[in-house]
């Protein structure tokens, strides 16, 4: 069998083109990889780099970036529906798709089946951990969580997560990885559902909800708390329409799912959100309401 090895990484592929995945390869891409982003959805795909040439516009446009630097790093970049003929060609797998175990089993066949025998098959899910994903493959030893913060063009942490199976040199070369791509690893040593930074967030965003609920303070003045008081950049509510209502269902689910525990389930007002599809920002309406631009307007009408 052929160990990992950052010295063999030379190209990434990323699965799934969602807010997360494009911004993951572009990371990559930035840092000189070559990155093939993989959606079924050619909308998606689409929508990707149009958003990522916006960002990357805006860069060059407030002097943080070259024209030449984000000129080369799209020629790096490409964007396909092809998910065997990408997986073929590629050392390292970022597994970005929708938070369904069955999709991620999968899809982990299938890349098993596909990529060449040094690849390393990381998932950025938070709330499956790799061994769930593992089995359905034959490379346990070379699967792991590689999961990045929202928006992953800015969030300098990436946990890196060892599941049972998961051998020394997978988790030293996406450690060295993480490194190279210019982040911060965060390793945790055995598998916990939500990791570390989810886990303390979650408890936070459980209370924020719970006041909210209980009528004691608007979404708003909630945010203004967490920022004003605490010193964090943006509030829960805010957070959770970043990072999509539906991300933070799922992962409720998924918790209540493994603990049996009904205080894990998500929140009355959550669900709500959830199944009228207001799902934050990427809906145009969560806890607040968007326009075109994505600029927050006033809250919801439907608070309290
Ligand atoms: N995508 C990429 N870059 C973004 C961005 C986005 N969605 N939003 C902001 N930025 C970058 C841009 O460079 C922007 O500057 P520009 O607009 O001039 O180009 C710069 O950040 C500053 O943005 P803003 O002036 O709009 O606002 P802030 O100064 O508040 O910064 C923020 C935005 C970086 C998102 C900051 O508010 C922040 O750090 N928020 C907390 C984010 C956080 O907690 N993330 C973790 C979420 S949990 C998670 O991801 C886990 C997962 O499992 C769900």
């Amino acid at each position: 069998m052929t160990e990992p090895s950052i010295d063999k990484v030379n190209n990434i592929l990323v699965v799934g083109a969602g807010a997360m995945g494009s911004q993951i390869g572009m990371v990559c891409s930035l840092a000189g990889y070559g990155v093939t982003v993989q959606d079924i959805d050619e909308g998606m795909l689409e929508k990707a780099q149009e958003q990522l040439r916006a960002r990357m516009a805006r860069n060059v446009e407030k002097g943080r970036m070259e024209q030449n630097e984000v000129n080369a790093a799209f020629d790096r970049m490409s964007f396909t529906n092809d998910l065997e003929g990408s997986a073929s060609e590629t050392d390292f797998v970022i597994e970005a798709a929708v938070e369904k175990l069955d999709v991620k089993r999968e899809l982990f066949g299938k890349l098993d089946e596909a990529a060449p025998e040094h690849a390393i098959l990381a998932t950025n899910s938070s709330t499956i951990v790799s061994s769930q994903v593992a089995d359905a493959t034959d490379r346990s030893d070379r699967v792991c969580n590689m999961h990045f913060f929202n928006p992953a063009l800015v969030m300098k942490c990436v946990e890196v997560v060892r599941g049972p199976k998961t051998s020394d040199a997978t988790v030293e070369t996406t450690v060295e990885l993480t490194r190279r791509i210019g982040k911060a690893p965060v390793v945790l040593s055995k598998e916990i559902s939500g990791f570390v930074a989810n886990r303390i967030l979650g408890a936070l965003r459980d209370e924020a909800i719970s006041l909210h609920e209980k009528g004691v303070a608007s979404i708003e003045d909630i945010d203004t708390a967490c920022k004003t008081a605490l010193g964090h950049p943006m509030g829960p509510f805010e957070l959770m329409d970043l990072t999509g209502i539906d991300v933070g269902y799922y992962v409720k689910m998924a918790r209540y799912e493994e603990s049996g525990d009904p205080k894990d389930k998500p929140k009355k007002s959550v669900v709500e959100k959830f199944e009228k599809n207001e799902l934050g920002r990427k809906t145009g309406k969560g806890w607040y309401e968007y326009d075109e631009q994505g600029r927050k307007k006033a809250p919801s009408e439907s608070e309290v």
